[in-house]
């Protein structure tokens, strides 16, 4: 398949972001769920607004709470494929006189689910309110049942469908229709922001130290805008400011732009970072000039789209406690970096020793300066993988001196439709380039492609990509 990207630049300054607006943060719909007690992750899976879920995990268990906007069966499951079949799932109504009926159950084929011979998805509440039915219900991440989803850092298809009536039993369920469900790639165990972001109350003084930022996508635009790169452009001045222009060939001369501060891919939700960490900008040896670089997807080639499409950047005059910044691992696109025509299965291997992290090679790694001179070690708190349409599978591993640590980041069923941020569970030390330790990280990048999965065998060369954008 023809990947065609083509690029828009745009320059900005960081003084003249613009406030950003309460008035855009409030949702379109005002019929929404109240959770039984708070989760921390919450997302609408459908457009309509009539199917929420609400989720919370800890090291051995989640715990999900649907609300959706039906009286009569609910229908929920996991599945790496985002097929209703073969999937994990469990069923629940609350009948006519509020008893809830729960089973856990798995799917093979274009028929009512098979109720499992192992209960491992656990009810712990079922009612209706005003809303419609909330069911809440846990199981183990791992339950050691063939017929349960393994749940794991990777993405997963959430799939959901629901009926307006209750079955007279389990063995007679009546079809959802082909209305009443859908799919959604979700990170459930990295820790996922609501679909509407409320930016903190001190975020009105904006123009000195961005902390936080969140995608503005142009409605009827969201297909095409793939992802948007904003760098730090040292070498640019106040005559620079407002700029449009075509990337790479028409880039203007004396900029010089390779250091990125913030990175969104398509799916992104808005991004917090931890509270004691925030990007500095303005003051001195902080970048001054941002560049905003989007990449879009039109392998149509479709006429007259007109976008505007950004980032929100919320700032303010409180300063963190630490500079944050990010680490790129891994290749980026180039003439050496392609993955064969008609290729079945793929390996793509991409690692940074010390040399390469002392060297600073442009092809594996990218670095913030201020990493290097100012910090012997650092502390990465979240991960974004990125890849193009081939990758199904990126591996960010982490060799310390003869030692392979865990993974930084993992994903086996990797959605080139999701692409998000992933908050490590605890901060992970990185020790870069440091003669008073023997030690070394390196820093690996797996990408897998089994090029005849559901995107369809690459007819050309595809001159691909895979990053893991590290934050620290
Ligand atoms: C994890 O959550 C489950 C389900 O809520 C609970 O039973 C279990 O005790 C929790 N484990 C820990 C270590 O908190
Ligand atoms: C509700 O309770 C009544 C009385 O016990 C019973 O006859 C009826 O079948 C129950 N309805 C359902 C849907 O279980």
């Amino acid at each position: 398949m023809a990947f065609k990207v083509s690029y828009l630049l745009f320059l900005l300054v960081a003084k003249c972001i613009a406030k950003p607006n309460p008035e855009d943060n409030v949702p379109a719909t005002t019929t929404e769920p109240t959770p039984t007690e708070s989760f921390g992750n919450v997302w609408k899976l459908d457009v309509q607004g009539n199917y929420w879920l609400f989720w919370k995990t800890n090291a051995t268990h989640i715990t999900f709470e649907t609300h959706v906007k039906t009286k009569g069966y609910v229908g929920f499951g996991l599945s790496s494929n985002g097929k209703m079949f073969p999937s994990d799932v469990v069923i629940g109504w609350v009948d006519s006189n509020g008893t809830a009926h729960f089973k856990d159950c798995h799917t093979e084929g274009h028929y009512a689910p098979i109720i499992d011979a192992s209960q491992d998805w656990f009810l712990l509440l079922g009612k209706e309110d005003n809303f419609g039915t909330v069911l809440k219900f846990t199981r183990k991440l791992d339950t050691c049942d063939d017929n349960d989803y393994l749940i794991t850092e990777s993405t997963v298809k959430v799939i959901y469908s629901y009926h307006p009536d209750d079955p007279a039993s389990f063995s007679s369920l009546p079809w959802h229709g082909a209305e009443r469900r859908g799919a959604k790639s979700l990170m459930l165990l990295s820790s996922v922001k609501a679909n509407e972001y409320v930016p903190p109350s001190d975020a009105e003084q904006f123009d000195m130290l961005h902390n936080n930022y969140e995608p503005v996508i142009s409605p009827g635009n969201e297909a095409y805008v793939h992802h948007i790169l904003v760098y730090n452009c040292p070498t640019a001045t106040d005559a620079d400011v407002g700029k449009v222009y075509e990337c790479y060939r028409h880039r203007p001369r004396n900029l010089k732009c390779s250091d990125v501060v913030i990175a969104w891919a398509v799916g992104g939700v808005a991004f917090d970072f931890p509270s004691n960490a925030g990007f500095s900008f303005m003051t001195p040896g902080d970048p001054q000039y941002l560049v905003m670089e989007t990449h879009f997807n039109n392998p149509t080639m479709k006429s007259g789209i007109v976008d505007s499409s950004g980032l929100r950047i919320t700032a303010t005059h409180t300063i963190r406690q630490h500079d944050a910044g990010i680490l790129q691992a891994g290749a980026k696109v180039n003439k050496l970096q392609f993955v064969p025509p008609y290729e079945k299965d793929f390996l793509s291997r991409h690692s940074c020793s010390q040399q390469c992290l002392q060297e600073k090679e442009e092809i594996h790694i990218l670095m913030f300066q201020a990493l290097v001179t100012k910090q012997n070690s650092m502390k990465a708190f979240a991960t974004l993988l990125h890849s193009h349409l081939l990758g199904t599978s990126i591996v960010a591993r982490h060799i310390r001196g003869d030692v392979e640590l865990e993974p930084l980041a993992q994903d086996l069923s990797y959605d080139f439709d999701y692409q998000d941020n992933r908050m490590f569970p605890k901060e992970r030390k990185l020790n870069i380039i440091n003669r008073m330790f023997t030690v070394f990280q390196n820093l690996e990048l797996n990408t897998h492609h089994p090029l005849d999965s559901a995107r369809g065998a690459s007819k050309g060369a595809e001159f691909n990509i895979f990053l893991a954008h590290m934050k620290y």
